[in-house]
């Protein structure tokens, strides 16, 4: 077993699921408590109960995924009793995935997820919401969500970032995220706007049109969103690299460019729990044939020519 210091956190085990991925209730949540993840993710929450937005919304195409789920999820108060419920059968962190669509909603999530989560996890980057855009994109309103919730909570909080293509986009949201103290960022969700396209149908297969697409196409992105991370923040901030990690090679390379955890979501949904052992057993044998004694010896080691 890969143990990992993810800030406060000992880890047994180095992977979370990506939000969003079987996690929206107590038994997939305790499937992966079963499992070899190190910490848990949950679906994000909102302040109402969402079916989401209607279907077709989802598909896996070879080692990636495009969906359009618009936060389908039972709702705050469900979720904190769900978590409140997993949390008295795991020891494993529990990051709690919130989204508020104002200020009020978010403080009132913050302030009744708390008590339950171990950090709260601030989707700021959800590429589904119909006719509303991804808050982190406007640097205004997440610095005011980002300053609510860190009034009403005494916990922890990460910061889930969509893709920057950006750089000075992704600096900006840097100086944001130092100023009201951003704990964890996990880089990155699912690049939106994107469509699948069944050329011989000739039609476009998701209903609700665009989608976020997740998986192997996103690892270069995710690498260099990553990078960006860790010399802003000199390693003060622990990032936890998600987007397009299938094998604990991919997981490496996130090391190398300054993760110090990972979180998969399409490679779950391909392969189910099973994923994050055999990730992981891929990870170590790479640190072992790179010399590394640990992972932490690994994070931000890649060279630049
Ligand atoms: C969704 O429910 O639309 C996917 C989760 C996300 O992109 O944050």
């Amino acid at each position: 077993m890969l143990k990992a210091k993810l800030g406060e956190y000992e880890l047994d085990g180095v992977f979370t699921n990506g939000s969003g991925a079987n996690d929206d209730s107590l038994d997939k949540l305790l499937q992966i408590a079963d499992s070899r993840a190190g910490f848990i993710t949950t679906k994000t929450t909102t302040f109402l109960p969402r079916p989401g937005n209607p279907g077709p919304r989802f598909y896996i195409l070879g080692n990636n995924a495009i969906n359009a789920m618009g936060l389908p999820n039972p709702g705050y108060k469900e979720m904190a009793r769900i978590v409140s419920e997993l949390k008295t059968r795991t020891k494993k962190p529990v990051f709690v995935s919130m989204s508020g669509f104002n200020l009020e909603e978010s403080g009132e999530l913050a302030k009744t997820l708390s008590p339950a989560a171990d950090v709260l996890e601030v989707n700021l980057s959800c590429p589904n919401l119909m006719g509303k855009s991804q808050i982190i994109y406007n640097p205004e309103q997440t610095e005011a969500v980002l300053k609510e919730i860190k009034k009403n909570t005494n916990k922890k909080i990460a910061v889930k970032a969509a893709p920057f293509l950006d750089p000075g986009m992704q600096n900006e949201f840097c100086e944001i995220a130092k100023k009201v103290g951003v704990d964890f960022i996990v880089a990155i969700n699912t690049v939106g706007n994107c469509m699948y396209i069944d050329a011989d149908r000739e039609k476009i297969m998701l209903k609700p049109k665009w989608g976020g697409l997740g998986g192997e196409a996103l690892k270069m992105i995710g690498w260099g969103n990553v990078r960006r991370y860790y010399e802003f923040f000199k390693g003060s901030v622990p990032i936890i690299g998600c987007g397009g990690i299938v094998s604990g090679k991919d997981a490496f390379a996130y090391a190398l460019a300054g993760a110090n955890a990972f979180a998969s979501a399409t490679t779950l949904y391909k392969e189910g729990v099973g994923c994050f052992g055999r990730m992981e057993d891929e990870l170590e044998a790479e640190l072992k044939k790179h010399n590394y004694a640990s992972l932490a010896d690994a994070v931000g080691k890649a060279k630049e020519f």
